[in-house]
């Protein structure tokens, strides 16, 4: 009995242990990065300025902030050096977004075009590994190649700047499952048609990351159910934002809203853009970004509210400063 309980427990070991090497083996799908040199042309780098400064705001992420600030404008010389997101977002473990500088030591400076470009697009590491998807990969998926490359050039122009990040390290058994995560790129990816207002309004809204903070998680993942609804909170020591309903829902969401009105909404926030924003206390405290985004052309944040418009409605109140009622 003793024997037969002793080989079963062996067994039961080495299949755990045969389970957990092959989870460690198992790599994401991926593709080698494309062989491209991009043409830093003029044109590239300000198109480039525009997804990084404003649309995408990839300094929200990679950028160190001021959040005793209104918005939590990038503090000066720590553009893009990258950020250690705190515990306090109660993440799977500890996760770094990357020093993005030329540096090429500590930033991307060394990397070639296009294992950038994959990186962004397809959520693929230098190493091979799949990166944690708080980084907006499957969003950007959709970013045509033009705006990737301009995204590259913008990239290079940076000031690099000197400083190391631990490694993210995530936690048994995420790091697992987010390697099902990344998905190689199909084919050449078009750039949008302006005249074509919801598809480029949708095409806007996929760069903009609209949806990765305006949609509940369920399971751990964005719940399909609630695409715009808002609700999902953001804290940080002391501090607390809720995003807002941006569903077309007439009580709870955008339903009632105008274009005017949406517009006018982006344009309180120019002059704080321009000028510098004030300091806030956490009545205040948001991370909608509204300074990076006050900035996008009338165009842009029409296809935006077009697109948004025609999506389902889902009624969800939400209250975006809780302790703080009639903070908007
Ligand atoms: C919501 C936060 C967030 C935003 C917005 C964001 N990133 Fe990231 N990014 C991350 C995180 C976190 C990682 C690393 C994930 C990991 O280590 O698994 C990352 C990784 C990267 C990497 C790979 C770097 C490396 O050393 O592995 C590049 C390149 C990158 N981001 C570029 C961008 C660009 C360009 C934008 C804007 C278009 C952007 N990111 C927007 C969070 C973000
Ligand atoms: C990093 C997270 C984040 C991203 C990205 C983001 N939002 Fe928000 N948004 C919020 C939060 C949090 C609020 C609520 C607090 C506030 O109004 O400042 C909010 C509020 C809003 C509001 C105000 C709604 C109201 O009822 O007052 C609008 C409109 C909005 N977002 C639209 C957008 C659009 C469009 C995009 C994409 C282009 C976007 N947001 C991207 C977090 C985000």
């Amino acid at each position: 009995m003793r024997k037969v309980l002793k080989i079963a427990l062996g067994a039961i070991l080495v299949l755990a242990a045969g389970g957990y090497a092959f989870m460690h083996s198992k790599k994401p799908a991926s593709a080698p990065p494309a062989d491209i040199t991009i043409e830093p042309s003029e044109s590239r780098v300000a198109r480039g300025k525009y997804l990084y400064e404003t649309l995408s705001d990839c300094d929200g992420c990679h950028s160190m902030r001021d959040f005793s600030r209104f918005g939590g404008p990038v503090v000066a010389g720590h553009k893009a050096e990258g950020t250690m997101f705190p515990k306090e977002f109660g993440l799977p473990g500890d996760i770094a977004a990357p020093n993005i500088t030329p540096d090429r030591e500590t930033g991307i400076g060394s990397w070639s075009d296009g294992e950038i470009v994959r990186a962004i697009r397809e959520g693929i590491g230098r190493d091979g590994r799949a990166l944690f998807p708080i980084m907006p990969y499957p969003a950007y998926r959709s970013m045509s190649d033009e705006d990737v490359y301009s995204l590259v050039a913008y990239l290079r122009t940076l000031p690099p700047v000197k400083n190391r990040l631990p490694q993210t390290r995530i936690d048994f058994p995420v790091w697992f499952f987010i390697k099902s995560v990344p998905r190689p790129a199909a084919a050449p990816v078009p750039q949008p048609d302006p005249a074509n207002r919801p598809m480029y309004g949708e095409y806007l809204v996929e760069a903009g990351g609209c949806a990765d903070c305006h949609t509940p998680d369920a399971n751990g993942r964005p719940d399909p159910k609630m695409r715009f609804a808002g609700g999902r909170a953001f804290t940080l020591p002391g501090l607390i934002v809720v995003s807002a309903n941006i569903s077309p829902d007439p009580e709870t969401g955008i339903g009632r809203w105008t274009e005017r009105q949406f517009l006018e909404k982006f344009a309180e926030y120019k002059l704080y853009a321009a000028n510098g924003s004030p300091k806030v206390g956490p009545e205040g405290f948001t991370l909608m970004p509204w300074l990076k985004l006050s900035q996008l052309p009338a165009e842009d944040l029409g296809a935006i509210f077009t697109y948004l418009k025609a999506q389902p409605p889902v009624k969800n109140a939400v209250e975006t400063h809780p302790g703080y009622p009639g903070q908007k």
